[in-house]
């Protein structure tokens, strides 16, 4: 009796969904009281956490002036169209920028806005009218997300010398191969980049070694340069789900690295499973022309230490059924738990 079997919860994006928290729009609200001194009055600082400064959906059309040692800053959900400089003249002690679901166009962005906040942290641009990134950034910045605007590129030298920098989101623009060349050269630090939803042609190169996360899905990628994988030898999610991959875009062996954990190439053109690492632990093939269930892309030597370590496969939307899967597969895929062939089975 085959170990695998075929449940019909055929799901398992849901951490796929988990990458959309805005847990932090809640903050302390617990909190909020009656306003500090100094704070504007369209917002309120609560007493008890004098440092965070909410004006967030409030149809607000400018940035109220920062009062000095405010250092998290909520403007999300207004009607602001620009940032002027005059705003931020004492806010020197600013980590937090948070200006999501506005109108901000690149143009009514005033030069050297960002000069003063010396101390910035965060800063979250999502949603809004840009159509080139805002910079340069101060070189304490750890998390920088512009997703849903509209950029078409990312010029490089905007994020350079910012060591700290962990995250960039730059999912649902219109990003180019030629627009992000050099993007993110010596980024020391940065381990999730989310290129997702944007015109790329091809993965985004020059990346620093300690990426963990790369995302990619919904682009017009075509093919993995051979020697794409080596360069990334910490890399463990990569996602390219909704784009034009076809075999002949896969060199032999491209996914044969053992840091990877998980690969999402769901919704492309493959017709045969590429070969990918025994330590690979999830691996997204649904909705794509694959008719060959072949043991050898998982395992080249079984035996009592050599097998897969792959623990969900999903393969439905293809041309498999579970009569496609041979019967040493379970020998191979003795760690699978979900193996998905078909969508209603
Ligand atoms: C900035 O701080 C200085 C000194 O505390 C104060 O005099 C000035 O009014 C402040 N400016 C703004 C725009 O808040
Ligand atoms: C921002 O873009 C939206 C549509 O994406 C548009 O309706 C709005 O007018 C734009 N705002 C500005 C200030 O350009
Ligand atoms: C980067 O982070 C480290 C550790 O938190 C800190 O010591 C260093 O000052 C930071 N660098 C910059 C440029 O902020
Ligand atoms: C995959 O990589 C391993 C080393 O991690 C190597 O022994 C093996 O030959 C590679 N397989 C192929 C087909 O390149
Ligand atoms: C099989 O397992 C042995 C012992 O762990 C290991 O040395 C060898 O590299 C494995 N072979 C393959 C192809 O992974
Ligand atoms: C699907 O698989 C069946 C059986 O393996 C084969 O006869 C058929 O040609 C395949 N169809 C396509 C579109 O590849």
């Amino acid at each position: 009796m085959s170990p695998l079997h075929v449940p019909l919860l055929a799901l398992l994006i849901g951490s796929v969904l988990g990458q959309y928290d805005y847990d932090y729009y809640q903050g302390p609200a617990m909190m909020l009281g009656p306003s500090g001194p100094n704070c504007p009055e369209e917002c309120e600082c609560p007493v008890h956490f004098s440092s965070a400064m909410y004006c967030n959906n409030r149809h607000l059309k400018a940035i109220p002036m920062v009062p000095t040692g405010i250092k998290y800053l909520y403007l999300q959900d207004n009607d602001i169209k620009e940032i002027k400089a005059a705003a931020f003249v004492n806010a020197t002690d600013l980590r937090w920028l948070i200006l999501d679901n506005n109108q901000i166009t690149s143009g009514a962005v005033e030069k050297g806005v960002f000069d003063k906040l010396k101390s910035l942290e965060k800063l979250y641009f999502n949603f809004n009218n840009l159509t080139e990134p805002v910079g340069p950034l101060a070189k304490t910045m750890n998390e920088l997300k512009i997703m849903g605007n509209q950029m078409s590129k990312f010029p490089s030298g905007i994020l350079s010398g910012l060591e700290n920098l962990t995250l960039v989101d730059l999912q649902g623009n219109q990003l180019t191969t030629e627009g992000i060349a050099g993007a993110f050269k010596g980024l020391k630090s940065l381990i999730y980049l989310d290129v997702s939803k944007n015109k790329l042609g091809k993965l985004p190169t020059g990346l620093p070694g300690s990426i963990e996360m790369l995302y990619a899905d919904h682009n017009d990628i075509s093919s993995i340069p051979k020697e794409y994988m080596q360069k990334l030898p910490t890399l463990q999610y990569l996602r390219i789900s909704h784009n034009k991959l076809a075999d002949s875009g896969i060199p032999a062996g491209v996914f044969n690295v053992s840091n990877l954990i998980e690969l999402d190439l769901s919704y492309n053109k493959l017709q045969n499973i590429p070969e990918v690492h025994e330590n690979l632990e999830n691996l997204y093939l649904q909705v794509n022309q694959i008719n060959k269930f072949d043991v050898g892309s998982f395992c080249k030597i079984m035996g009592p230490v050599n097998y897969s370590k792959l623990r969900h496969l999903r393969l439905d939307g293809n041309n498999l059924t579970r009569t496609s899967m041979p019967d040493e597969a379970a020998n191979c895929l003795r760690m699978a738990t979900d193996v998905i062939l078909e969508a209603t089975d």
